[in-house]
């Protein structure tokens, strides 16, 4: 196993309001490791954005990390000083966002703002600085670069803009990527094109990515792994493959039911009934209870913790021996030992 580039331990991120302390984020643990393409899943709210916000230190007051901490490559990151983060987050970290316009500024040339990066963190000539600025836009695509390069913003087209940032995000050599909805805002036309190039350029210069996405083809097409995250928590993580064809969280099989499905001309849609909790109103035990087929009484009070499921690790009552062990002894001797068999048992047949 390669050591992790990015580790998250138990990271607590919440926000003081007048009626007391939201708690958005609640013991997030997870690892990237180097060149690794980590998804992230989940409803609007989950705590998508803050995690990567955490990650690259751009959490906005009164926001906070409250607990836990973020390491690259074996070093803390979520302490140092504003001056220290932003040289970690040109130099190492590569933040691309939902809107090109928000990392482009609109009143230098994409080529000054690539050719500051450049020459900020790696040091080379502003002549060389010009040239690596050149090859990374072709790098992204980008038709006639030694022309574009002296261009505004506003001269490049939505999608354009987009490659923009992603050769910015990648100007500094970084080794991490954290994009965040990279192609929400983009036409749906051109959405794949720049996910398959965002996947292209970062494996051609070995950085990890962590993409937060609520699409889950772009899952399916783009990760190694996929995390999911359900009302502050991740629900489930594991390899990609095994999250979408044996998804061990009751919530992962709601949520793959929602990919369209190529067989058939229609979408096909499955809704989750109900809906996501507010973070002032989580419920106690399993914040996904209320709206789990498959929830039972151990569900509604106590909270469970990621643990090994067949295929992934998933904080679900399911998979704990002990729940397993006392469904086995319930259902008789015909249960004997077969975990499946138990489950099935203590379930019923919710497809
Ligand atoms: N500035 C803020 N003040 C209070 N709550 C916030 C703030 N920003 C985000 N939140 C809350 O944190 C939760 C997670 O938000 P976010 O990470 O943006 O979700 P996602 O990206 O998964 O849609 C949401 O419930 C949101 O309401
Ligand atoms: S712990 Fe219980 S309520 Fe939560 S997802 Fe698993 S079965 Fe459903
Ligand atoms: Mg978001």
């Amino acid at each position: 196993m390669t050591a992790p580039l990015l580790e998250v331990r138990h990271l607590r991120v919440e926000f003081p309001t007048r009626h007391g302390t939201l708690l958005a984020l609640d013991d997030i643990s997870f690892d990237i490791a180097p060149g690794e393409v980590l998804g992230v899943v989940g409803e609007s709210g989950a705590g998508k954005s803050l995690t990567g916000a955490a990650i690259i230190g751009l959490l906005e007051p009164p926001g906070r990390i409250a607990g836990g901490e973020i390491l690259l490559e074996g070093r803390r990151i979520d302490n140092l000083p504003p001056d220290q983060m932003r040289r970690v987050r040109g130099r190492q970290i590569g933040a691309i966002f939902q809107d090109p316009l928000t990392s482009l500024n609109p009143l230098y040339t994409v080529g000054r703002q690539l050719v500051e990066t450049i020459t900020t963190h790696l040091g080379l000539s502003a002549k060389q600085a010009r040239a690596r600025a050149i090859e990374l836009l072709a790098a992204t695509g980008i038709p006639a670069p030694e022309a574009r390069v002296d261009q505004y913003p506003h001269q490049f087209s939505g999608g354009m803009r987009q490659r923009v940032v992603i050769a910015l995000a990648l100007a500094a050599d970084p080794k991490l990527i954290v994009a965040d909805e990279p192609t929400t805002a983009l036409d749906v036309s051109i959405q794949a094109q720049i996910i398959a190039l965002l996947k292209r350029v970062c494996r051609e210069q070995g950085a990890a990515v962590m993409l937060v996405t609520h699409d889950m083809g772009v899952i399916a097409e783009t990760c190694d792994r996929v995390a999911v995250m359900y009302a502050g928590r991740v629900a489930e993580i594991g390899p990609v493959h095994e999250v979408i064809h044996r998804p061990g969280h009751p919530y992962t099989v709601g949520l793959m039911g929602s990919i369209p499905s190529m067989d058939e001309d229609r979408e096909r849609l499955v809704q989750i009934d109900g809906a996501m909790p507010r973070l002032n109103a989580i419920p106690p035990g399993c914040a996904f209870h209320p709206r789990c087929p498959k929830a039972f009484d151990l569900c509604h009070v106590r909270r469970p913790e990621l643990m090994p499921a067949p295929a992934t690790t998933a904080a679900c009552w399911l998979h704990a021996s002990e729940v397993n062990e006392a469904s086995t002894s319930m259902v008789g001797p015909a249960g004997g030992g077969d975990h499946h068999g138990a489950r099935a048992a203590m379930q019923g047949d919710v497809a």
